[in-house]
């Protein structure tokens, strides 16, 4: 992706490994200022998960799949640094994919530093296949509506919902996004919003509850991300994405969501069997240090909802476009 650091566009990921550490952008200073942060200890970069420095399940995935290299580099227990890092957050397939992944490939002796590289490659990638498949349902005058952050930011580079954006806008294409704001954490507003400056895609911020009121003016199609998508085509992703897909059903607006293959469960028959993820009060209470509810209120804070499959047009993955009851044929 692109971010301007020291006045200078320079071309930047999510997450790598350099020098024998794990660099990231500290995703919760944007869009005020691009800080890079590193770690060189798994725990930590679990830490750096759970606390949503980074965030965005390929994103997490590959920064799993570092946590691990950075485990097998020290010498630590693989078996406990494993779940360790499981333990960061519960909902995205990503997370475990990874970490299986990492310990499979480190089982069979390949190099940590090489076999995590690979790992956050193949996101990108796949992503990049994404954007290549999505960007054929984008045409010329489409109003686009997103949810949370599903970019460059969430899957190391490209982007899973705003690959297809990324690669009509390299097409030529004109075409214009809304992009909710997701209380309460804000990625659409503070991480969407500042990859499609970045980009130069037409785009305005919209309050999650202005989204019924934009689809009745005219909204040409939604594309989401997800965490994860179960055998019979649920998925979750961030809260709120629920009412956005019942709302396009009514109104027939068709409803994508574009993913990688790591996000799908096959062990999950439907999005009933889902962990959400409950967060910290304090994330819809406060902001900053200044409590803007009631003191006496309690507040709940699920981080992700489950649509249900009957909702969905289409899934945009790297091996092509699919519609629920053809996302078996990805199983293997
Ligand atoms: O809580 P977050 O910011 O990690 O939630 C992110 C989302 O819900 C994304 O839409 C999802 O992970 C897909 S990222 C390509």
């Amino acid at each position: 992706m692109k971010a301007t650091i020291d006045g200078k566009v320079t071309d930047i990921k999510a997450v790598w490994f350099d020098d024998g550490k794990v660099w990231m952008i500290d995703q919760r200073e944007l869009p005020a200022r691009i800080v890079i942060v590193w770690f060189d200890d798994y725990l930590e970069i679990a830490e750096a998960i759970r606390n949503m420095t980074t965030r965005g399940a390929p994103s997490i995935g590959a920064t799993a799949a570092y946590a691990m290299c950075m485990a097998a580099l020290k010498g630590c227990d693989l078996v406990k640094a494993a779940a360790d890092i499981k333990a960061a957050r519960p909902t995205a397939n990503d997370l475990f994919y990874a970490v299986d992944y990492m310990t499979a490939e480190l089982s069979a002796g390949r190099d940590p530093v090489e076999a995590s590289d690979a790992y956050a490659q193949m996101m990108v990638d796949k992503c990049t296949k994404i954007g290549e498949y999505g960007a054929e349902l984008i045409e010329d005058g489409m109003k686009l509506m997103t949810h949370c952050n599903a970019g460059a930011l969430a899957t190391v580079d490209m982007g899973t919902a705003l690959a297809p954006m990324r690669v009509a806008q390299k097409q030529g294409k004109k075409f214009f996004v809304y992009a909710s704001e997701t209380r309460p954490r804000l990625q659409g507003m503070q991480l969407t919003a500042w990859e499609l400056n970045q980009e130069g895609i037409d785009h305005a911020i919209i309050p999650d509850g202005a989204s019924a009121y934009y689809m009745s003016k005219g909204v040409d199609m939604i594309i989401t991300g997800a965490d994860r998508i179960t055998a019979n085509g649920d998925f979750a992703n961030k809260i709120g994405t629920f009412d956005k897909a019942i709302v396009a059903k009514h109104m027939g607006i068709p409803f994508y969501v574009a993913a990688p293959i790591s996000t799908f469960d096959f062990s999950m028959e439907s999005g009933e069997e889902i962990v959400i993820e409950q967060r910290s009060e304090e994330e819809v209470t406060m902001v900053g240090d200044i409590r803007i509810a009631p003191v006496g209120s309690k507040a709940l804070n699920p981080a992700f909802d489950v649509t249900p499959a009957e909702l969905v047009t289409g899934f945009i993955t790297e091996v092509g476009i699919l519609r629920p009851d053809e996302i078996s044929k990805v199983r293997q």
